[in-house]
């Protein structure tokens, strides 16, 4: 369990519970700025988890246009460019859930929490809208720009973008969005080094747990050397452990738990799914994810931190009784304290929102609040 590899991160719920509220403030009366309130629901489970070929028929690759938004992360780039997500690139909370259920077999609640970061992060509660890419005219700032005066989208660096990525490079390195093939030619470099064979693509062509092994831990301590302002603080590096992850259990052909390097290109390079590609035969759930994560970082445990100055500086430890809660709390840090405040129909909102996020961690939506600087 990652639990097991934080010996420093110890419980010591008092801390917790001491700085978990945030310092009360005066309501925020937000006025709708000429934006349409859109109602925020849970979806219901899906009917049908089973291994399933992907796309059908109905889902046809479309290379998006010009005013298409895509942006740091392949699995949603790909649905958008098979319509399980909208073409445009801006979606919804229920259609992101939606489309990570359809078309990667992701749990509801590990699909729900992600969903729900994206829209309180990067998106628009009020109107239910977040860009996978960069900033949209369709995703106005909440009203009142009570978060700052652009929604941001996924691809703005902070509270879900961030450092240490696989095939993105660091903010201040380069491109942190898009693709990047330099990164991607080192990952391959690692597939040829600790991967398995195929029969059908070649000899060390399968990416492996120790594919992801090494290759995370080479982009830590690369980035470490070269980014002075590196930030890999406890949430960013689960997170990106996560995705890590994400690689070995959801971009899988379900048939045969095998991801080669073609299957590799596919997603990330081309944002396409694979020919004769199946999703997972089970949905992938948050315990099933962490546990994963664990045994990426296992091999190499680290310590969170940032580099100040091009100095290397261990946070911290949180200390909130797990590395789960942790993570859950160091998100909250970082999500705009202004949230806590609204009233009416964005309160709502707002509130389910919180509650999808933190119920995978196991936290009390209504102790661990929002506490970052609005618009960050
Ligand atoms: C609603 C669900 C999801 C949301 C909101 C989301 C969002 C994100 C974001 C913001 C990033 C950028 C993180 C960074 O800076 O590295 C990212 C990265 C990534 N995501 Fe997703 N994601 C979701 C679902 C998925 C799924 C289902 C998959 C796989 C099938 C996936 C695979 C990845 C991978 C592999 C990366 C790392 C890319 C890289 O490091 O180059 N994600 N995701």
């Amino acid at each position: 369990m990652l639990t097991a590899i934080f010996t420093f991160l110890v419980a010591t719920s008092v801390f917790f519970r001491a700085t978990a509220s945030p310092a009360a403030a005066p309501a925020v009366n937000t006025t709708n700025d000429g934006q349409t309130f859109v109602k925020i629901t849970v979806p219901p489970f899906p009917v049908d988890t089973s291994l399933e070929v992907i796309p059908d028929s109905q889902h046809p690759f479309v290379a998006p246009g010009p005013n298409d938004k895509r942006g740091p992360c392949p699995g949603l780039n790909t649905l958008a460019n098979h319509g399980y997500l909208p073409h445009s690139g801006v979606a919804s909370f229920e259609q992101l859930i939606e489309g990570v259920e359809a078309g990667y077999n992701m749990e509801h609640d590990l699909a729900s929490a992600l969903s729900a970061l994206a829209i309180l992060a990067r998106g628009n509660a009020f109107i239910n809208l977040v860009s996978l890419g960069g900033e949209s005219d369709l995703v106005p700032p909440l009203p009142g720009k009570i978060d700052g005066p652009t929604a941001g989208g996924l691809a703005k660096h902070g509270r879900f973008e961030g450092d240490v990525s696989l095939t993105r490079h660091d903010i201040g390195e380069g491109d942190y969005q898009n693709f990047q093939d330099d990164l991607y030619d080192q990952f391959l470099t690692y597939v040829g080094r600790y991967g398995n064979d195929s029969p059908t693509t070649g000899n060390a062509s399968v990416v492996t747990l120790p594919v992801l092994q090494e290759y995370k831990h080479h982009r830590f301590l690369s980035e470490q050397a070269s980014n002075a302002n590196l930030e890999f603080s406890i949430a960013r590096m689960i997170l990106s452990y996560d995705d890590a992850a994400f690689v070995l259990n959801f971009f899988a052909n379900g048939t045969d738990n095998v991801i080669d390097t073609a299957i590799l290109g596919s997603f990330f390079r081309n944002q396409t799914f694979p020919t004769n590609w199946y999703r997972r035969s089970s949905p992938g759930n948050f315990t099933f994810i962490q546990d994963t994560a664990a045994e990426i970082l296992d091999a190499h445990p680290l310590v969170p931190g940032t580099n100040k100055n091009g100095v290397w500086t261990p946070d911290a430890p949180l200390n909130t009784g797990s590395t789960f809660t942790d993570v859950h709390f160091n998100v909250m840090q970082n999500l705009a304290s202004s949230l806590n405040n609204v009233t009416g129909n964005l309160k709502t909102n707002v509130e389910t929102l919180l509650a999808a996020w933190a119920k995978p961690f196991g936290v009390d939506p209504t102790k661990v609040r929002p506490q970052g600087t609005p618009g960050q």
